[in-house]
Order: C-alpha cells, then sequence, then structure tokens
C-alpha cells in the first residue's frame, strides 16, 4: 500500500518548531539537517541573504586600499577601506559581463580592474573607466557602480550583511557590551588571522561553538586543564541575535595589562551571533572565529588572535599565542567535526540525546535558527 511519506524538508521544520517550545526536547537535529539541498535553500533564503557576518577585524583594513573578500553561499562581498576613510561592502561582480573582479582572500589595491575587457572601479564601488563604451549611447558610465551592502565595525569587529537595510548589529552588540567592558576591545592588536575551508555543515560548527563538554574529548590534552569540559556554562541571551556564555577556567587568569573582574578573570568570556559569528575573551587574549557557509557541507573558517597593544609588541608572547591557538582551536575541532559530517551521512544515523553540559548554549542556538527558518519577521528593526 502507498502512503504519502514526509519530506525531509518538512521533518526537518516540524523538528525545529519544537525547539521554540518552553519545553524544547533535549535532542540533536534530524540528521538530514547537515545534509539535505532543500535546507540548505531555505537557509540560504531565510539567514544568509539577511543576517550579520563577521568577516574581519579592523586591522586587516586599515589603511586606504586595503581590501577582505570572502564568499557566502556562493554570494562574494568585498570589504574596502576607500580614500575617505569609510569602509564599503560590494558585490564585486563587474557590471559588464559578470566577471569577479577579486579572489576570496586580502590585499591593498588602489581600484578594482575587471580582467575580462578592463573595466575599473573605485574602491567605493563607483566605476572609473570602461574602454571603447562612448559609442553606447544608452550607457550612463556615471550611474554604473557596483552594488552596496551594509557594513559596521563595532569595537574593531568588521561585519556585513547583504541585505542593505538591515537593522544595526552594533545595537544588538552594545547589549552584551557590559561583559566586555575591561578588555579594551576596540585597542586590541590583532597578531595573527587565517582563512581555511573546513569539509562540514556549518551548523555543526556552531553546535560545537555553543558547548564546553567536547573539551573532555577533542580538547583533552590542551584546553580541558584550564578549561574543563566539565564545567557548567552559564548562558544569557541578549536578543535573537546575541548570546553570552561563560566558561570556567580551572584558576584564575589574572592580566597583567589589563584591570579584570573578579568573574572575567575566572572565565572565557563568549560572545556569539547568531548564525555564525564569536570572539571568546581569555584573559588578555581574545579569538575571534566566523563561519562562512559555503556548500551544504562546506564552510570557510575564519578568524583571529587579538591582544593588548603592551603584549602585542613582545614577538615571544605573540609567537606562543598564535602556536597555543592554531593547533588547540583549529586543527582539534576540524578534524573532530569533518569525522562527524562523514557520520551524518550513515544510514543509521539519528538523533542524539544532549548532556545538561552542552543542552543551554546548543538549545539557545537552536532555538533562533527555528525562529530565523520559521518566522515570517524573525528580524525586529529590520527596514
Ligand atoms: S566583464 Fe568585466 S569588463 Fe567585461
Ligand atoms: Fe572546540
Amino acid at each position: 500500500m502507498l502512503t504519502t511519506s514526509q519530506t525531509d524538508i518538512d521533518r526537518i521544520l516540524t523538528a525545529l518548531d519544537a525547539y521554540r517550545g518552553t519545553h524544547p526536547p533535549a535532542l540533536s537535529l534530524p540528521p538530514e539537517s547537515y545534509r539535505s539541498p532543500e535546507l540548505w535553500e531555505l537557509e540560504r533564503q531565510k539567514i544568509f541573504h539577511r543576517s550579520w557576518w563577521l568577516v574581519a577585524h579592523a586591522d586587516q583594513l586599515a589603511e586606504t586600499g586595503d581590501y577582505v573578500a570572502v564568499s557566502i553561499a556562493g554570494e562574494q562581498i568585498v570589504v574596502t577601506r576607500a580614500a575617505d576613510g569609510e569602509l564599503y561592502a560590494l558585490s564585486p561582480i563587474c557590471r559588464h559581463r559578470l566577471m569577479p573582479l577579486v579572489k576570496d582572500g586580502a590585499g591593498h589595491t588602489d581600484s578594482f580592474t575587471c580582467q575580462y575587457h578592463l573595466w575599473k572601479y573605485g574602491l567605493d564601488g563607483r566605476l572609473k573607466g570602461a574602454p571603447y563604451m562612448g559609442g553606447n549611447k544608452e550607457f550612463e558610465a556615471e550611474q554604473c557602480r557596483l552594488p552596496g551592502f551594509a557594513v559596521a565595525d563595532w569595537n574593531g569587529f568588521v561585519w556585513v550583511n547583504l541585505d542593505a537595510n538591515a537593522a544595526p548589529i552594533g545595537d544588538h552588540l552594545d547589549l552584551a557590551a557590559p561583559q566586555f567592558d575591561n578588555y579594551r576591545l576596540g585597542e586590541m592588536v590583532q597578531v595573527d588571522s587565517w582563512s581555511m575551508p573546513w569539509q562540514v555543515n556549518w551548523k555543526l560548527v556552531m553546535e560545537n561553538g555553543h558547548e564546553n563538554y567536547h573539551v573532555i574529548g577533542l580538547h583533552r590534552e590542551t584546553l580541558e586543564p584550564f578549561m574543563p569540559g566539565g564545567g557548567d556554562l552559564h548562558v544569557e541571551t541578549y536578543s535573537p541575535w546575541v548570546l553570552h556564555a561563560r566558561i570556567p577556567f580551572t584558576l584564575p587568569l589574572p592580566s597583567d595589562t589589563l584591570a579584570l573582574s573578579d568573574i572575567q578573570q575566572r572565565h572565557g568570556m563568549l560572545l556569539m551571533t547568531f548564525p555564525t559569528g564569536a570572539f571568546i575573551a581569555l584573559s588578555d587574549r581574545v579569538v575571534w572565529l566566523s563561519i562562512l557557509p559555503q556548500t551544504v557541507d562546506r564552510v570557510q573558517v575564519v578568524g583571529g588572535v587579538l591582544t593588548t597593544p603592551e603584549l602585542a609588541r613582545d614577538s615571544a608572547e605573540v609567537e606562543l599565542t598564535q602556536q597555543a591557538v592554531t593547533a588547540m582551536i583549529n586543527d582539534e575541532d576540524r578534524v573532530g567535526l569533518e569525522a562527524v559530517q562523514r557520520g551524518v551521512t550513515s544510514r543509521y544515523a539519528q538523533r542524539g540525546h544532549l548532556s545538561p553540559k552542552e543542552s543551554p548554549g546548543i538549545l539557545a542556538f537552536y532555538r533562533n535558527l527555528a525562529t530565523a527558518l520559521l518566522d515570517d519577521n524573525p528580524w525586529p528593526g529590520s527596514r
């Protein structure tokens, strides 16, 4: 007998809806959530095209002509520092016949010249030259410019939103600012940065980022001694898009260069923005990370390490920090999560029960995910 079965996407959305209730299930998402092309398409429309993405630190965009280019689900964005001192976020796709003007990465230039027919654009996106176009009377060179996106600098963290009319991210971040008031975030100096592909669905990385439980496994020799996975996270949600969590240290980590509160000395102070922005203050080091979705099973992980100007002058300190962060956070998580991505394709994969050590953060992420995918107007304040 033929029966009508629910499709993957229906099953996923039904499961997601339950996380919005007062008694959300202490379960991970259905495994199809990490591999479904239909869900990926819905995420593109409902989340990726209207969220704020952390893409760089302002130190990477300090001089006129500095730029950082990234892609989010196939849409390229370049952030520039133009001669007027402002940041611009632009679509670097040539307005002539659509050749991309830059490759993803960071660089320095005075303009972007398309390699196809040499049309040239300024750092603010205005067309500066188009050879042999004078004979086309329909073409108005002064009207031609690269489309702009929303861009914001909050304490040196640079954010972009493909929705040029998005409500400002700063209003949301400011709600969490008192937790970070002694870190002098705006003065911190970036001493390392990276951008690397991971073969994993973006939501698996975010779940991992919302819990410290996995430290007992993936980071047992590196993070476990000072930030144990058995510690209880204190999670606070400031707005649908900003979450703060405190992760207890084994021993206080006082700083010689910052006047930290008792709570700040005793905790890794984490700030997460939905969908994928994050930074964590570990005494006088701050690590930022952003997970940029590329395809249903691939992300580009960008991030950096910041420290106080005083410590940044000590090269031995800087080298130690770089090595530790790269080894611990990036490689251990990457190897673990790429393995999990292989796990979710098993025909025997099922939803897993969550430990109370991981559920506060993970369920907060699922709730935001459900809101973003199911609500008609999940972004209060968007114009
Ligand atoms: S496509 Fe860029 S100049 Fe023709
Ligand atoms: Fe980790």
